[in-house]
């Protein structure tokens, strides 16, 4: 099926707790998520279960696309909050993002992510997408979820945007911040002023020495 093709009115959009979804309807999304998603998907099942609010979309009675607002793995959060600086503690996070390859490209992903916004009472939300993933990142801009940090993931290699739907707070002080050399992409003014800094220089230049001679990296001058 070509995007073109598809009558929008003929699908019909979900928003639902788990328990409220019927089994074979979560069975069917989950398929979908592990078709589709490509991301890991062990602790599935149970991740679903647990979900604040799961999205999904029908055509013709099968689940067509699907995405989730759930309560993120405690060390999975401490990881990101690690790597970033941001304090992620009241957020929930969006993922198991799916559409079937032949829906795509027709704002179905974009309804639904909308959808579980607007029906999670303001909630603060997160979501990580590698930064080479198009798709996701166009949609989600589209959504006006903004780039908080970006980070490498060391084990994969892949640089990750985290993409929030209202800006976190800091956790990490200017210091710290530079030392890990965090790369931020809302106002660097904020973090430093929060901690009584401010800010008078900042440089993005090449790390001298560096395995890659183009890895880029950020120094700052503070003054109190
Ligand atoms: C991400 C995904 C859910 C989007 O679903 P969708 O229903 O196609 O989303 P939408 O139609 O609302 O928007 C997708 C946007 O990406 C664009 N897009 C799609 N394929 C693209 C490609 N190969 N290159 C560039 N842009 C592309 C679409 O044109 C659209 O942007 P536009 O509205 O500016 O035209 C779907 O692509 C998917 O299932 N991908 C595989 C799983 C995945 O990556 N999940 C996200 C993990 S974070």
């Amino acid at each position: 099926m070509k995007p073109q093709d598809l009558e929008p009115s003929s699908i019909t959009y979900h928003f639902r707790r788990p328990d409220e979804i019927p089994p074979k309807t979560l069975e069917q999304i989950r398929h979908l998520i592990e078709e589709g998603s490509g991301v890991g998907t062990s602790w599935l099942r149970e991740n679903l279960q647990k979900a604040f609010l799961i999205g999904y979309a029908e055509h013709e009675g099968m689940v067509v696309g699907t995405s989730t607002h759930k309560y993120p793995k405690e060390g999975y959060r401490k990881k990101i909050e690690a790597a970033t600086g941001l304090d992620l503690s009241e957020y929930l996070e969006r993922g198991y993002t799916a559409v079937k390859p032949e829906y795509r490209g027709s704002g179905i992903g974009g309804r639904l992510i909308r959808g579980l916004i607007e029906r999670s009472a303001g909630k603060r939300v997160y979501v990580t997408i590698r930064m080479e993933n198009v798709p996701p990142l166009k949609m989600t801009y589209k959504e006006r979820m903004v780039l908080a940090a970006r980070f490498m993931n060391e084990r994969t290699g892949h640089e990750i945007g985290v993409f929030v739907n209202q800006p976190p707070r800091r956790k990490m002080n200017a210091e710290s911040c530079l030392e890990k050399n965090a790369s931020f992409d809302l106002d660097f003014e904020e973090i430093l002023s929060e901690k009584g800094f401010h800010q008078k220089k900042v440089t993005r230049g090449f790390k001298k020495g560096h395995r890659s001679p183009r890895t880029p990296w950020l120094t700052c001058q503070t003054y109190r």
